[in-house]
């Protein structure tokens, strides 16, 4: 582990990992009526795990401590040894998930080249291989709604369905990383059952928007719940009166859903702001949902300084790389801190522009 910085952290814009349980949600996890979930015996484990498959139109649902989990287990429930998934270049499991699919599923990722991390249908017929005995199985289409490092981007249902159909087409199976699929279904007003139940394994993020401070709901048919369940405990990932963790999830179903459109709209708002000064390009001029991707490059200044400047007045954008930086909003940043974070970007940038 690295040291971290332990500077106080005012408006933070890191991630929508960075919410706080409100009040509200800290009493709900307080009343929690709990059991033995490993037992399958916590009622507030049963009762976040019936409403999500519901939500997703799927038949069941597990709790898990993580996203990464929900995406890890699921690949390993799917795939044999040396199978092959596809994926978009910049999705989690490719990124950020240390090779996981490596380790767990034994199987390999094919990346499809995508600025916004959306792929077509005629795409997957492209990369799925075919009958020959020497190439790897292709096993699972894997697509990321919404796009994380694509800008937070929706995936249109029309693009979805296509997949959904050469997938099927092809006998692939399906599998959707939801972390933000309801900022999706807040962006849109399509719900969340019309994207996620052609898919075979599709799940949710407690932890980002919802405002959760644990937890993945992973959902599918009853013999892939069955099968993610061996994995579950294999991982050391059953627990016991978890319910404290689940409750907070259904006080977030209940509470944080359709205000996920104030932080689309922060979003928005922070994007104009900061797309207005000089030197600063948005990676996309539309910003659909919680996530804002620039370049700073323009203005002869590096991410390392400008992060450092923003940090000495209590404020965090995370820094992507050497010139990339990415804003997220979430439900513990209002307007005021947008605008006071867009103000302070303006100053930490402005003294040196590049031609
Ligand atoms: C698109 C996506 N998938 C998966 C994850 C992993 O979720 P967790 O942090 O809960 O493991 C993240 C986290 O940032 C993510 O953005």
């Amino acid at each position: 582990m690295t040291m971290q910085d332990t500077r106080p952290i005012r408006i933070d814009l890191v991630s929508d990992t960075a919410t706080r349980p409100t009040p509200g949600m800290r009493r709900a996890m307080a009343e929690a009526p709990v059991g033995d979930e490993q037992r399958d015996e916590d009622p507030s484990v049963n009762a976040l795990t019936a409403r999500v498959a519901e939500l997703l139109g799927q038949e069941e649902a597990i709790f898990l401590p993580s996203g990464t989990m929900c995406n890890q287990i699921a690949l390993a429930v799917h795939c044999r040894p040396g199978d092959e998934i596809i994926a978009a270049e910049n999705a989690h499991i490719v990124t950020s998930e240390g090779a996981g699919s490596a380790v767990f599923a034994s199987s390999v990722i094919r990346p499809i080249h995508s600025e916004r991390g959306i792929f077509s249908g005629r795409e997957v017929a492209a990369f799925a291989r075919g009958a020959y005995a020497k190439a790897p199985r292709t096993r699972v289409v894997a697509v990321e709604q919404t796009n994380n490092r694509g800008g937070g981007s929706v995936w249109p249902l029309e693009t979805l369905s296509e997949v959904v159909t050469v997938a099927s087409e092809l006998k692939l199976v399906l599998h959707m990383d939801g972390a933000r699929l309801l900022n999706a279904v807040v962006a849109t007003g399509i719900s969340a059952r019309q994207y996620a139940s052609p898919f075979d394994s599709v799940w949710l993020d407690l932890s980002k928007g919802l405002g959760c401070p644990v937890g993945g709901v992973l959902a599918g048919s009853a013999a892939f719940i069955r099968e993610a369940d061996v994995w579950k405990h294999r991982f050391g990932g059953a627990m016991r009166q978890a319910g404290i963790l689940a409750a907070a999830g259904l006080y977030a179903l209940d509470n944080h859903v359709d205000r996920l459109a104030e932080d689309h709209a922060n979003a928005r708002l922070f994007g104009a702001l900061i797309g207005a000064l000089p030197g600063i390009k948005l990676d996309s001029p539309e910003i659909e949902t919680n996530l804002v991707f620039f370049d700073v490059e323009g203005t002869g200044k590096r991410t390392p300084e400008i992060a450092e400047r923003l940090l000495r007045q209590g404020i965090r954008i995370g820094v992507e790389g050497p010139t990339r930086m990415r804003a997220v909003t979430h439900l513990d940043v209002d307007e005021a801190g947008i605008r006071e974070a867009a103000a302070a970007l303006a100053a930490a940038t402005a003294e040196r522009v590049s031609a």
